[in-house]
């Protein structure tokens, strides 16, 4: 028994995929059925099983289905979905000429079949993606399958399953939902891609189109902005549309990781990512979601010529139309003025940016057009054109969308989701007769008047409110006159700071800390700060919110970034800081085309900027500050890339003490994290050397160290650059924009320091001293790292964003943690 285990487990190490011999587990032949005694189908690697189940446990319909085989079983094909064997008589065989047959045992009616050309000697076999294939007995499954489960999706999109068109056989492939949760039955909801023009993604319910994911523009769906691929998951998202398919598919880099698309019971699409610590499916997000933009609740709802805003109002009509009916926007909008004649025109083209394109149905492309200009004079050329967009936004903006009818379900997005540029054509009208125009002559002046005066009554309002603003808040706050004193901590006015960042408009969001939103803004004076407002978590009190702030305005150091001040209002409690042009370092690493420009002496700098900030808080500052969140995108660059740390301090803003401490809290984020901080909450300034040799190992490789977990394949940047660095390859990673021939020497010395810093021992780490001492010169270290701190610890989803706070980790704290029992 234990040997079979054994051989088993070697041979699911050694097998390479399709060609390795099936074992007897995992295929249905004529001879070999299945029947609901608890038999089931086991793909080669263990991953999915095919069998009969129950949706709802102790309920006697039975079903087939493909699930996935992990802790949480799921279930992600059915076979028989509207007609459930009622017991456990339930027998899934194959005729001797290929074709499926799930029958009950006791009456032989037939429940579900599978149609397929006839086969010799054929056999059924559940591969390692999840796809069910009938086939001819031996041949490869990936060419000559004859019927596979991946043609007749249920609700369940998994990586390497197409949804859409085969053109050529008519094959159409889309996901139905489920009735409910526990009743697989064909639901309300169809998701699919319609061919119909440009190829777009609709939901349909019944024959209602209730969503349109828009077309595809070469990296995701127009109008699902959350859906975009995830590098940091090395998940990616194709589509092909030629004269054979149109299809979409996903497919992750890494074959140890799980995902799936389902299209829910409530007709959302939501994708799911299996997070194997917590031994649970994480959702990246559904579309649509109507409580991010409420367009998405019906599709068209402005009618012909309408443009659908997130915000009020809802609904407008487009440059140069009109309501055609006040009541309803159901019949759209109308042109103002009648059109000119066509061939005397001269028109323009308004931009308008951030949308979702429209209804592409009756739209044409040309994906060969070189550039925008060239779009545009082929909409002129055509009278009916009414607008046109970029095709293909996937490297260079190439290839055109015309639209020739009216425009329908175009909407704008706010600043947090990525929309297009669509340029709507601005129809010459036709000159209207004399005695309309004085009139209307006369009215636009007397229109003219009344706007001046309005205006100047509102600048002179604003004059004044100026003016005793700046009174009032000299009360508050004397910036100028404690510059260079012992500082007392400016307070600002929350009315300055609304003021500022345009009352915390989204269109002044640079992004969304761990501890809370921050927002650019821009003083009286013209000075451009950044407005970090605090998420209400913190459990200090007023005044000992104002010392712990006063204490950290004091750490001053070129390389971290200054606290202005700060405002503590009617439940508010915002730091203000200076605003870094550059943006975070994240940015720049992680960016193919902004990376390009850091070359080797400018990455030598940021990492000895980033030494000697740290370096400051451990050590040389009155303080002594432990960061805990020390990321990429908490260095920040100013105007000569000159790197500057930023959420320094926020540990005790946010409750912990200063020295090696164990907390229930753990602040930090995946993949930077130290082993004993993510596993037992033990932090020291070894804490944050840990996070630093992280980060620098990502400014050298400009890769990210990704939260992938899988502890046999070391795949994480920390692993591959251990293998690496053992067998005398490590150069091989090295970002290809820093120009290594002349600096390999440095290059490997640092790698090497980052290397001692990331250790798996707190205690053979380096100090921030020694790290910045070995930085400085260029002399051969002695000491040999040893393997990285990376072993037990499995991060979950690394998104660049967040920062895992105490309630986030709980559950993955405490299943990390059980063996100590906890
Ligand atoms: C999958 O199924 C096999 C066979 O039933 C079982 O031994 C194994 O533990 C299951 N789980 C995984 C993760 O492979
Ligand atoms: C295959 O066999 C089944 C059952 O014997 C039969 O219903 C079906 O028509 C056959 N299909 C072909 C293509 O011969
Ligand atoms: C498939 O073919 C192989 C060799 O050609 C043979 O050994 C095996 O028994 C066949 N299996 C079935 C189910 O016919
Ligand atoms: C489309 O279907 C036909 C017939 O089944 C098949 O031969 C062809 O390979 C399919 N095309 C693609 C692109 O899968
Ligand atoms: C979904 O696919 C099935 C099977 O190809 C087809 O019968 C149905 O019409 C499709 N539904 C939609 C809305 O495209
Ligand atoms: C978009 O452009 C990229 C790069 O030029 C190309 O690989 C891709 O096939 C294009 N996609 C479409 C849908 O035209
Ligand atoms: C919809 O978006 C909001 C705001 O971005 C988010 O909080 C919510 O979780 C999203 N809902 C779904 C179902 O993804
Ligand atoms: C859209 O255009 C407005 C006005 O020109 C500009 O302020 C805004 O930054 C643009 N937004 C994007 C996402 O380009
Ligand atoms: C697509 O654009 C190219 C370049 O402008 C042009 O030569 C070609 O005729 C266009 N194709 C179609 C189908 O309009
Ligand atoms: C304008 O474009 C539409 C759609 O492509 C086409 O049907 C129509 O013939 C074109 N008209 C002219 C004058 O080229
Ligand atoms: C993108 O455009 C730039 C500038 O027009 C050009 O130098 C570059 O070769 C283009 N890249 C591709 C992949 O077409």
């Amino acid at each position: 028994m234990k040997s079979a285990v054994i051989a088993c487990f070697l041979c699911l190490l050694l097998s390479t995929g399709f060609t390795s011999p099936s074992n007897a587990g995992d295929t249905l032949t004529p001879r070999r059925p299945i029947s609901d005694d608890g038999s089931t189908l086991t793909s080669d690697g263990g991953r999915f099983q095919l069998g009969f189940f129950s949706p709802v446990a102790g309920s006697p319909d039975r079903y087939i289905g493909i699930w996935y085989n992990i802790s949480a079983r799921t279930v992600v094909w059915v076979a028989n979905r509207g007609r459930p064997i009622t017991g456990r008589s339930g027998h899934l065989s194959m005729s001797e000429n290929g074709s499926l047959l799930l029958t009950d045992g006791r009456s032989s009616t037939i429940y579900w079949s599978s149609s397929s050309p006839a086969l010799v000697e054929p056999e059924a076999r559940l591969l390692e993606s999840g796809n069910f294939v009938v086939m001819e007995n031996g041949s490869d499954p990936s060419s000559s399958a004859a019927w596979q489960s991946f043609d007749h999706p249920t609700d369940t999109l998994l990586p390497g399953m197409k949804l859409g068109w085969n053109l050529s056989s008519g094959l159409n492939r889309n996901l139905t939902s489920w009735a409910t949760s526990s009743d697989p039955s064909p639901g309300d909801y169809v998701a699919g891609i319609d061919v119909a023009g440009v190829p777009q993604l609709l939901v349909w319910s019944g024959t209602q189109q209730i969503w349109r994911g828009g077309p595809w523009n070469g990296i995701r769906f127009s109008g699902s902005p959350a859906m975009r691929p995830d590098n940091a998951l090395t998940l990616h998202y194709q589509f092909t549309s030629n004269s054979d398919e149109t299809v979409y598919w996903f497919y992750l880099e890494s074959s140890t990781l799980l995902s799936r698309l389902v299209l829910n019971e409530r007709g959302l699409l939501e994708r799911f990512f299996w997070y194997d610590i917590g031994q649970l499916w994480v959702s990246l997000g559904a579309s649509p979601n109507a409580s991010r933009n409420p367009c998405n609740k019906r599709v068209s709802s402005c009618g012909a010529n309408g443009v659908c805003s997130p915000h009020a109002p809802t609904c407008t009509c487009l440059q140069g139309f009109r309501p055609k009916n006040r009541r309803t926007w159901e019949d759209g909008c109308e042109r103002e003025l009648p059109e000119a004649d066509c061939r005397s025109r001269t028109d323009t083209f308004v931009m308008m940016n951030n949308t979702k394109l429209p209804d592409t149905s009756k739209a044409t492309a040309n994906r060969s057009t070189a550039s925008l200009d060239m779009c545009r004079d082929w909409c002129l050329t055509n009278c009916s054109c009414t607008a046109y967009a970029a095709s293909n936004l996937s490297s260079n903006v190439s290839g055109c969308l015309i639209w020739t009818s009216d425009l329908y379900d175009l909407t704008l997005y706010d600043n947090e989701d990525p929309g297009q540029d669509l340029y709507v054509r601005q129809v010459e009208s036709r000159p209207l007769n004399k005695g309309l125009s004085t009139n209307s002559l006369l009215r636009r002046a007397s229109a003219l008047i009344i706007v001046s005066v309005i205006l100047v009554a509102f600048l002179l309002s604003l004059l004044s409110c100026w003016i005793w603003r700046r009174k009032k808040r000299s009360l508050y706050c004397d910036e100028e006159e404690t510059e260079g004193k012992d500082l007392d901590l400016p307070l600002f006015d929350l009315n300055t700071i609304a003021e500022a960042t345009n009352n915390f408009s989204v269109n002044n969001k640079l992004g969304q800390g761990g501890f809370g939103p921050v927002y650019k803004g821009r003083l009286v004076e013209g000075q451009e700060i950044a407005v970090k407002r605090l998420s209400k978590t913190s459990s200090q009190g007023v005044d000992e919110f104002k010392n712990e702030v006063m204490l950290i305005a004091k750490l001053q150091h070129r390389n971290l970034v200054r606290l202005l001040g700060c405002c503590i209002q009617g439940g508010e409690r915002i730091l203000v800081y200076e605003y870094m042009p550059n943006g975070s370092l994240d940015a720049f690493l992680f960016d193919e085309a902004k990376r390009a420009l850091l070359d080797w002496k400018k990455c030598r700098n940021i990492i000895l900027g980033i030494a000697r900030g740290l370096l400051y808080l451990h050590q040389d500052s009155r303080l002594r500050i432990i960061h805990r969140d020390l990321k990429a995108s908490n260095v920040l660059l100013d105007k000569e890339l000159m790197p500057k740390i930023s959420d320094f301090g926020m540990a005790r803003i946010f409750g912990g003490e200063d020295t090696e401490a164990n907390t229930r809290r753990v602040v930090g984020t995946y993949g930077y994290m130290s082993p004993e901080y993510a596993m037992d909450g033990i932090f020291s300034v070894k804490s944050d050397v840990f996070s630093f040799g992280v980060l620098l190992l990502e400014i050298i490789t400009g890769r990210k160290n990704r939260g992938v977990y899988h502890s046999t394949l070391q795949l994480n940047l920390l692993g591959h650059i251990w293998s690496l660095w053992k067998e005398g390859k490590v150069m091989e990673l090295v970002n290809q924009s820093i120009d290594h021939s002349s600096s390999a020497a440095e290059i490997l010395h640092c790698i090497k320091i980052a290397l001692l810093c990331v250790q798996e021992r707190p205690g053979d780490r380096p100090t921030m001293y020694s790290v910045l001492k070995m930085l400085d010169n260029d002399n051969i270290v002695e000491i040999e790292p040893s393997q990285p701190g990376f072993i037990d610890f499995r991060g979950p989803l690394d998104q660049t964003n967040s920062s895992i706070r105490e309630q986030d980790l709980s559950l993955n704290y405490a299943s990390m943690t059980m063996p100590q029992g906890r």
